[in-house]
């Protein structure tokens, strides 16, 4: 069996650190190794609409953005297929026969379509003042598991937030399969391996990074926001005077570390403060926590390092984003051919799927 890639985001925002470390940065990775067969990503439009149909204008800037976080992230048109989800419209046709295999009480039971109602205010009666939930953002999971079996992926490398979506795809193959026949491709899917990128938390310290929160760090943030946004990140409260013994659990700075820190990173910062030789050259991140907690690393030191770290993996995506921003009928044309070679292997599988319903009444 092939090995399949399939992935994507909502284009309803520039992609920050947190979409980076969580899945962008592995995409790469894979693409690279060679080991898939093909790989797909995404530019879920339509599933942004289902919470935004009156702000197509929002969706239809940030496909480009989005395109452009990708490319500089490292995504290779050469190798990867980037394209537009609505472009593909066997995507739309897939979900409508998929939905009467799935109940109104599973969707219900989603988590992270309950925590997303939850979090958009939407009205679950209807009988209050608050706008109602969408029936195609109700629906978005089974249009999620129609993009994932359309490319037959086997593996789907997303964040934690999404595995409510892929086990709910794997129950739909599962029910198409055992209904019509082996026809669809049961996924995987691919987590992050550390704790601290399964879920980046935002520079306030709060669970999630997210727009609304207002506690990001883009991908195309300059230097100085980047250091302004780090400066005033959470540490840990009790720490006050640089000798205090420092707590590094729930301390972000740490955190951040654990996802974006390396090895040569000591050769080359362990020893610096902006820029300047410091009184302190540590050799690994348990060195430095060994000395936060223990006191005597002040939190400015200590975020002085993370601003390098974190400047050392931006500044090349950073100067790529500029180069492809000057260049945006290629960025657009590497989109339009994508989406015309999704949509073909999309079709393939619809018929695929027609064939094995029996609604290939004239072929
Ligand atoms: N739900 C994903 C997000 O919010 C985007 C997405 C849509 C997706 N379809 C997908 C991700 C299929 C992986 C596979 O970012």
């Amino acid at each position: 069996m092939e090995k399949i890639i399939l992935t994507g985001d909502r284009p309803t925002g520039r992609l920050h650190i947190g979409h980076y470390v969580g899945s962008l940065r592995r995409r790469v990775e894979l693409q690279d190794s060679g080991l898939f067969d093909k790989i797909f990503i995404m530019i879920a439009d339509a599933q942004a609409l289902t919470d935004n149909a009156d702000n197509p204008e929002k969706i239809r800037t940030n496909i480009i953005e989005v395109a452009l976080d990708y490319l500089a992230a490292g995504l290779d048109p050469e190798k990867s297929t980037l394209f537009i989800q609505s472009q593909v419209s066997e995507l739309t046709e897939l979900s409508f026969f998929y939905q009467n295999l799935v109940t109104v009480a599973r969707l219900q039971r989603n988590p992270t379509v309950k925590a997303e109602i939850q979090m958009r205010g939407f009205s679950e009666t209807g009988e209050d003042n608050k706008a109602g939930i969408p029936v195609g953002f109700f629906c978005y999971p089974i249009s999620q598991a129609a993009d994932i079996t359309a490319f037959r992926a086997t593996t789907v490398p997303v964040g934690e937030d999404q595995e409510p979506m892929l086990e709910q795809t794997r129950e739909i193959v599962r029910k198409f399969n055992a209904t019509y026949g082996p026809t669809l491709v049961e996924p995987e899917i691919l987590l992050p391996d550390s704790a601290a990128c399964l879920r980046l938390p935002g520079t306030d310290g709060k669970a999630k990074m997210s727009k609304s929160l207002g506690n990001c760090i883009y991908l195309s943030d300059p230097a100085e926001v980047v250091w302004e946004k780090v400066r005033g990140m959470f540490t840990d409260p009790g720490h006050l005077q640089v000798s205090d013994p420092g707590k590094v659990e729930g301390n972000t700075v740490f955190t951040y570390l654990d996802a974006f820190c390396r090895p040569e990173h000591f050769d080359k910062f362990g020893d610096c403060f902006h820029g300047k030789k410091a009184s302190f050259d540590f050799h690994s991140l348990d060195e430095a926590k060994a000395q936060y907690r223990a006191g005597g690393l002040g939190d400015m030191m200590l975020k002085s390092f993370l601003n390098a770290v974190l400047n050392d993996t931006l500044e090349p995506i950073r100067q790529r984003r500029k180069q492809f921003e000057k260049d945006i009928p290629y960025v657009r044309e590497v989109l339009r051919k994508g989406s015309a070679v999704a949509r073909e292997a999309a079709a393939k599988t619809l018929a695929d799927v027609k064939r094995a319903m029996r609604i290939d009444y004239f072929d």
